[in-house]
């Protein structure tokens, strides 16, 4: 078997490459490196097209023999997604769909895909189920509830078969810490404590002390980059071994807060996180966290790192390099 992964030189993609290879199946890699990079991919077969190049995936798919597909690429800045609506429709939602259409002719039908537990909004409870309705906030998280429903229409109509993993909190490195997020390119949480604790920004800014929940910071349900890589060679499986088509969330089901976060970090690197309290951030959700029995009963699957983990791995990463990033 042969994978097909899109945007497999980006943070989670690069991780999720190299667990899938690590599986035991061939892979081939395809990305534009707008946002990746060349060196994450490592020696894994590489193409530098854009999934949208109906040529180049044909092309692609032929000379390497694929069969199923992991689907990472795409825009993923909500703040960007807001500004710059056109943008995202184009690349995360076009984009898919003249893949799945031309995966679709090649006779390639089995695809899991990136989606996000952004899908859900301001949940209606936590932890949040599979069943929950969606109600997205940013332009971003609608491209990915978009996409989702295309690959429902695919299912429906062809012998299409696809697994939607709808992420919460990605965060961490890879366990050898040679794998990781670029912190240039991102607004969250653990890389903005990171520059912090590291000396590569000012005091990390906490947005609100004042939500309804235990330490008044924001709780949200972070899992292992290498636990998620995890899941989609469960997903895989389930797929080749003729699963049907089914969209689960993939999370620990804890809900970690901001404070803990910064008291986790401070104890590993045996390092003050400098941080300060300021007003909170337009958008942001007190909590949630997932309900992941869909994800754990049906694939058999289950994190297996902790936060310790994941903070110690990040640490590790970023502050192995200079500027904390992959440079
Ligand atoms: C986590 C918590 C912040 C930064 C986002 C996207 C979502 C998904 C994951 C792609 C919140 C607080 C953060 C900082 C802080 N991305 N925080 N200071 O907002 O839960 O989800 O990333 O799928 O689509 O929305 O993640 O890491 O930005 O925030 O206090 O400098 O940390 O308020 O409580 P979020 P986050």
């Amino acid at each position: 078997m042969t994978t097909l992964i899109t945007g497999g030189a980006g943070y989670i993609g690069s991780i999720t490459t190299r667990a899938i290879r690590a599986s035991g199946r061939a892979v081939v890699v395809l990305d534009t490196l707008e946002n990746g990079h060349r060196k994450a991919v490592g020696d894994a077969p590489f193409v530098q097209a854009d999934v949208a190049d109906a040529d180049a995936v044909r092309r692609t798919v032929e000379e390497h023999g694929v069969d199923e597909v992991v689907h990472f690429a795409a825009y993923k800045a909500v703040g960007e997604s807001m500004a710059n609506p056109g943008k995202y429709f184009a690349n995360n939602v076009t984009g898919s769909q003249r893949l799945f259409e031309t995966l679709r002719s090649c006779g390639v039908d089995r695809v899991v895909f990136s989606s996000t537990a952004a899908v859900y909004g301001t949940p209606a409870r936590v932890p949040v189920r599979e069943s929950d309705p969606t109600d997205c906030e940013s332009v971003y998280a609608e491209t990915k509830l978009m996409i989702e429903k295309t690959l429902g229409w695919y299912a429906r109509t062809s012998t299409m078969r696809s697994v939607c993993l709808r992420y919460f909190n990605a965060a961490g490195a890879s366990d050898d810490a040679t794998l990781g997020e670029d912190w240039r390119f991102s607004e969250n949480l653990v890389p903005h404590v990171m520059k912090a604790v590291l000396g590569h920004s000012p005091a990390l800014k906490v947005f609100g002390n004042d939500y309804p929940t235990p330490d008044g910071t924001g709780v949200r349900d972070y899992i292992h980059v290498e636990d998620l890589a995890s899941a989609h060679i469960a997903a895989l499986d389930h797929l080749a071994s003729g699963g049907a088509s089914v969209t689960c969330n993939v999370g620990t089901g804890q809900g970690t807060s901001v404070l803990e976060i910064i008291a986790a970090t401070e104890r590993i690197s045996g390092r003050k996180v400098p941080h300060q309290i300021v007003a909170r951030r337009a958008g942001d959700v007190s909590e949630v966290w997932a309900d992941s029995s869909l994800v754990r009963d049906l694939f058999g699957w289950e994190p297996r790192r902790h936060l310790d983990d994941i903070i110690s791995s990040a640490y590790a990463w970023h502050s192995g390099r200079p500027g904390g990033h992959r440079g």
